[in-house]
């Protein structure tokens, strides 16, 4: 294994076509899953002599968390559809790696049982609940089982699968199947009939202020794209950001992260860090995202195929890997320190 890429396969190979692609789906045409990566290509890198990679100092400081490397570990479900251990073993190679993860609300292993398999820093990811009682009572759980911050996800509420629904029309999806089995479902009404996700249209700021008394530590909101909603995050009083488009599974034909990252930073105008996801797979790609104001970057799909090709130690091996490489860039681009890695380090170009 000597990149991301390399353990992809291994993981197709590994687990049925309907498991794989509920992981590798963006929405509908997936023209932003695609942007996700061919955005790298509009960003040079700018060389400059002077730094050795072993003089680098990839150390930082993200609300409260001290650490050796800005990744994270993006929060996923149905991790068990990767390995028998799903969340636990994420956990488990994310910490040997020294990474942080964010384990997603609706993970395949119960919080507790998370909790228990490893000791590394752990924030946990939040889906808005409607009823306020209910969402308590689930941010407190996450929050007494050691979430040291709460990520609130608030994207995707227009998400449509067509690959699954392709595999389900060739009989291929254990998880659909069992719903064909049972009686043909009523028609849909409402907004169901356009194919949008109704379980999510009802969010709201309003919201978000109302769960913010549940959250004792920082509160993040992921799924940010724009500097109007940055500037709402900061003046609203909420902690961080991720910018995201859930790795192209919200609307489709929205921008790659990486095009919008340079003005959701000068939206938050250096009051709250901003985190980016979605479509991070090499060092340089990090660099670039460092380069153009990100306080971090999330893993998704990447840590995932390591979990499905070689369990807890791929995960490890991946994070460690994407370690070095993300040293070696920053090396070559001339920066000894994340202080150092401003925008003079990248060269935009973006169509
Ligand atoms: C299979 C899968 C499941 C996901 N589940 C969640 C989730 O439950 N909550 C959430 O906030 N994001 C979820 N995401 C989105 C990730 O947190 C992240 O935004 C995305 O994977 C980043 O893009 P990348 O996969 O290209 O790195 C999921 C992503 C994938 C691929």
């Amino acid at each position: 294994m000597l990149t991301a890429f390399d353990f992809e396969p291994i993981c197709f190979a590994n687990m049925p076509l309907a498991r794989y692609d509920y992981m590798a789906h963006g929405s509908d045409s997936e023209f932003t899953l695609r942007r996700n990566r061919e955005a790298f290509q509009w960003v040079d890198l700018v060389e400059r002599p002077g730094v050795s990679p072993a003089a680098v100092n990839t150390a930082t400081e993200l609300l409260g968390l001290k650490l050796e490397m800005p990744i994270l570990i993006a929060p996923s479900t149905n991790q068990r559809d990767l390995h028998p251990e799903g969340d636990s073993a994420m956990y488990q190679g994310a910490t040997a790696a020294h990474t942080p993860m964010i384990v997603a609300s609706g993970s395949s292993i119960p919080i507790q049982k998370v909790a228990a398999s490893a000791t590394g820093p752990r924030w946990s990811q939040f889906y808005p609940i409607q009823n306020l009682g209910a969402a308590r009572d689930q941010l407190e759980l996450f929050q007494a089982h050691g979430a040291t911050a709460i990520v609130v996800t608030v994207d995707q509420q227009t998400s449509r699968y067509e690959r699954d629904l392709h595999d389900r029309n060739l009989g291929g999806s254990p998880r659909v199947q069992r719903g064909a089995a049972a009686a043909a479902p009523p028609a849909a009404q409402g907004p169901a009939r356009y194919g949008v996700e109704t379980r999510r249209l009802w969010y709201s700021w309003k919201y978000l202020d109302d769960i913010r008394p549940f959250i004792k530590g920082p509160m993040l909101i992921k799924g940010i794209l724009t500097a109007e909603d940055a500037k709402l995050c900061v003046e609203r009083g909420y902690d961080g950001i991720i910018v995201s488009n859930h790795g192209g599974r919200t609307l489709d034909y929205v921008p790659s992260t990486l095009e919008v990252l340079p003005e959701v930073v000068a939206g938050a105008g250096g009051k709250i860090p901003v985190l980016v996801d979605s479509g991070f797979r090499r060092g340089s790609d990090l660099v670039k995202a460092m380069a153009l104001g990100a306080s971090a970057v999330c893993l998704g799909r990447a840590p995932r195929w390591a979990l499905g090709a070689f369990g807890p130690a791929g995960v490890q091996r991946l994070l460690e890997i994407v370690q070095t490489e993300f040293r070696e860039a920053m090396a070559k681009t001339g920066r000894a320190s994340l202080a150092a890695l401003d925008h003079t380090a990248v060269r935009t170009d973006f169509p």
